[in-house]
């Protein structure tokens, strides 16, 4: 598949769904579609390193998570650990700046010093950043930011008139990065589920019924050619 490298995407951000659904279908327990999902995470991430992306924001774990099963949840903390700990050396090879953004706080001790290990020793990855929204949820993103605002107003930091949206956005978690010119989301659901709902104002949405497990780099870039299909006028005409 042909694409245009002057029309990429600087920011990719992948709701990425349909894991319980893929192992439903093959009488498999949920865990066997989360792992499959770390290995088309892996792919995915791979291909949009080669392409190169320059941002890659990846849905990992919603803030609304935290109410599944106390199984699945210490499943997906297994994945994430094992997932951290092999792909260190390969973030640092490929040239993969890691980041997290959500509320780190929320997970065990030892997943928060490896998260921080990995944001420390990539820092210098210059290829492609890659984002884990983990224990992530815009609307409270946006409250915190808020609140990071409030105080800095009342310490006298700034001015009230001072506040717009370049000034807002830099109390995000994604403060310095690009917004997403493209959202995929897969397993044939049509929201956006509390995810960078701020960021996404203009961002070009891509849906598609494969599950999560099944989707292939063919498939990723069926959806940066239909992004390159499309006309963005950002309000203008
Ligand atoms: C959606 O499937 C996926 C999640 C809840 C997050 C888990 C994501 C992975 C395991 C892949 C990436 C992980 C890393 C560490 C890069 P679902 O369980 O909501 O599926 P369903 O809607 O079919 O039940």
């Amino acid at each position: 598949m042909e694409l245009d490298p002057e029309r990429l995407p600087r920011h990719v951000a992948i709701i990425m769904d349909g894991n319980g659904r893929w192992a439903r279908r093959r009488g498999l327990p949920r865990f066997f579609g989360h792992r499959e999902g770390v290995k088309t995470a892996k792919r995915i991430i791979t291909k949009a390193c080669e392409i190169p992306i320059p941002v890659l924001t990846l849905y990992a774990f919603s803030r609304e998570n935290w109410q599944r099963p106390r199984e699945e949840i210490a499943v997906l903390m297994d994945l994430l650990r094992d997932y951290l700990r092999s792909e260190l050396p390969v973030m640092l090879e490929k040239g993969i700046r890691f980041r997290i953004i959500g509320e780190r706080e929320r997970f065990p001790q030892d997943i928060q010093e490896m998260i921080a290990r990995c944001e420390e020793e990539t820092a210098s990855g210059h290829r492609m950043t890659l984002v884990l929204a983990l224990s992530y949820g815009s609307r409270a993103e946006i409250v915190r930011a808020a609140r990071l605002l409030a105080q800095a107003v009342r310490e006298g930091r700034i001015s009230p008139e001072e506040i717009d949206e370049t000034l807002f956005s830099g109390f995000l978690y994604t403060a310095d990065l690009p917004d997403p010119d493209l959202l995929i989301r897969t397993s044939g659901e049509k929201r956006l589920s509390n995810f960078l709902l701020y960021q996404c104002a203009y961002t070009e949405f891509y849906f598609t019924p494969v599950l999560w497990p099944d989707f292939t780099e063919e498939e990723f870039l069926k959806a940066l050619a239909d992004y390159q299909r499309r006309e963005r006028r950002f309000g203008r005409i």
